[in-house]
């Protein structure tokens, strides 16, 4: 077990990578404190990773709320003891020419997914720091470094997750903490497949994503889950400040 007594906390974790993490982190022998502004997905979760005799606990949190980000470390800190590992998947994307993106959009994207991550952040890093260590990981995106047609205001907040994890890994490395961002490809998640629409009617465009991934598919959440297991075990102990890509190939086109 790569995990085991490993107190960590997922955002995000009530659907697609983030549940694909929590359950893979439990499977590894860790205590996974499940955050998601969603608390009956949260609670599906929960149900999911006792099933498997897992140990999982499920809290409501939207990212966009310091104190709720504040709550729910010191929840996590007062049932578990301490909070090892840290993962910000909290996210959403909206798809518009930015010519039709109004600020609203703009602000509710960054709110969640880069603002979200700075909460969660700077309230872990003092416990951590002050417990000897710890391990955080931000879950960016290809679109951080890649540029996609209707995705120009969610590549400017993922390019803000990579810039942020790596300045502030270079902050408090010497501190024990690692902190670092994995930039998924396209993941067959509820996310995805309302973008894609995939059931029913993909479009020209959508198919040719698909195509345009080398190994043939789109990713799954476990995909994505094997590498956040690698970056929070201690296989990781000289990886700081990384942004691993995950996308079966398609930004090495
Ligand atoms: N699916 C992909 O193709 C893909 C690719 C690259 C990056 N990502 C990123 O991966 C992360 C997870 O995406 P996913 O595809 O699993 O999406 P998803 O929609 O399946 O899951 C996202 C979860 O985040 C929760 N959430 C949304 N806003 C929140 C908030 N304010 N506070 C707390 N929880 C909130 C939702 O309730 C949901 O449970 C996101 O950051 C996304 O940008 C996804």
């Amino acid at each position: 077990m790569r995990l085991k007594d490993k107190v960590s906390l997922i955002t995000g974790a009530g659907s697609g990578i983030g549940q694909a993490v929590a359950l893979r982190f439990a499977s590894e022998g860790a205590i996974v404190v499940i955050a998601d502004r969603n608390l009956e997905a949260a609670e599906k979760t929960q149900y999911l990773i006792e099933q498997t005799g897992g140990t999982g606990h499920a809290i409501a949190v939207d990212v966009t709320q310091e104190q709720q980000v504040v709550d729910a470390i010191a929840t996590t800190i007062q049932q578990f003891g301490r909070l090892d590992v840290l993962h910000n998947n909290a996210g959403i994307s909206i798809l518009k020419p930015i010519t039709e993106t109004t600020e609203a959009d703009w602000d509710l994207l960054f709110n969640i997914n880069l603002k979200g991550v700075f909460f969660g952040c700077k309230h872990a890093i003092p416990p951590m720091v002050q417990q000897g260590g710890g391990v955080i990981i931000n879950t960016a995106s290809e679109l951080a470094i890649v540029g996609q047609s209707l995705y120009t205001a969610y590549c400017a907040t993922k390019g803000g997750v990579l810039a942020f994890t790596r300045a502030l890994s270079v902050e408090w490395a010497a501190k024990g903490i690692r902190i670092n961002a994995i930039c998924p490809g396209p993941i067959q998640t509820p996310m995805l497949q309302a973008e894609f629409n995939l059931a029913s009617n993909p479009t020209a465009e959508e198919v040719a994503t698909i195509q345009s991934i080398p190994v043939g598919r789109l990713g799954a959440p476990d995909d994505i889950a094997r590498v956040a297991l690698f970056l929070a075990s201690d296989d990781a102990v000289f990886v700081h400040g990384a942004a691993i890509v995950a996308d079966g190939g398609r930004t090495t086109l």
